[in-house]
């Protein structure tokens, strides 16, 4: 089983700590596992030319989605983490999520599992605004959301320190990989 996990913070702090957690739980029960940080990618924004929603190969623009999109159809379930910026995902991960209208024409990602990471500094009810927009894509995507986890945490690095959380992330690892 290949357990993809996409971050979109711009920097190695709370999202990533959260995403290679649930990647250890899914790497204890025996699956594949791969961490792509979107900020080392070259994602340009979607230009609505919407070749890719019946062809699902013609984007004009020349980047690094085309590989990530590989990817993502080849793995069996996807972890979207990302930060809470202004109550919504952060620019990088709303980029890749446009990027990826072609596959929701094809249907190359439809029930694949799914899960959610989000992490912000207020409080949760401010994060679950994040947790929803990146659970709707998702769905917009046809895909089975399994679980989700959400952390209040400002400071890179500070996540790591909650126990509770990170025993929550290693627990939705071993959910989105099931022991055969
Ligand atoms: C541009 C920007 C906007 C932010 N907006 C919010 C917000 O609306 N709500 C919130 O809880 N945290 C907000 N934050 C704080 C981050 O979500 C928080 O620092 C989080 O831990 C960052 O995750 P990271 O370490 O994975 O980058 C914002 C941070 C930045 C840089």
């Amino acid at each position: 089983m290949k357990v993809l996990a996409i971050s979109g913070s711009p920097r190695k702090g709370n999202t990533d700590s959260m995403l290679k957690q649930v990647l250890k739980g899914a790497a204890e029960n025996g699956a594949e596992t791969e961490l792509v940080r979107l900020a080392d990618k070259k994602i340009e924004p979607c230009r609505a030319v919407c070749d890719c929603f019946e062809t699902d190969s013609e984007c004009p623009l020349k980047d690094d989605m085309p590989k990530l999109i590989e990817k993502l159809v080849s793995a069996d379930a996807i972890v979207f983490g990302s930060p809470d910026y202004f109550k919504n995902v952060s620019g990088i991960m709303k980029n890749f999520m446009d990027r990826t209208n072609g596959l929701c024409g094809t249907g190359k990602l439809e029930e694949k599992q799914a899960a959610t990471i989000a992490v912000g500094g207020q409080d949760l009810k401010n994060v679950q605004f994040c947790e929803n927009a990146l659970a709707e894509f998702a769905k917009d995507h046809k895909m089975n959301v399994v679980g989700s986890v959400k952390a209040s945490a400002e400071e890179a690095g500070e996540v790591a320190e909650n126990k509770e959380v990170m025993a929550a992330c290693l627990e939705l690892g071993h959910k989105i990989s099931p022991k055969k």
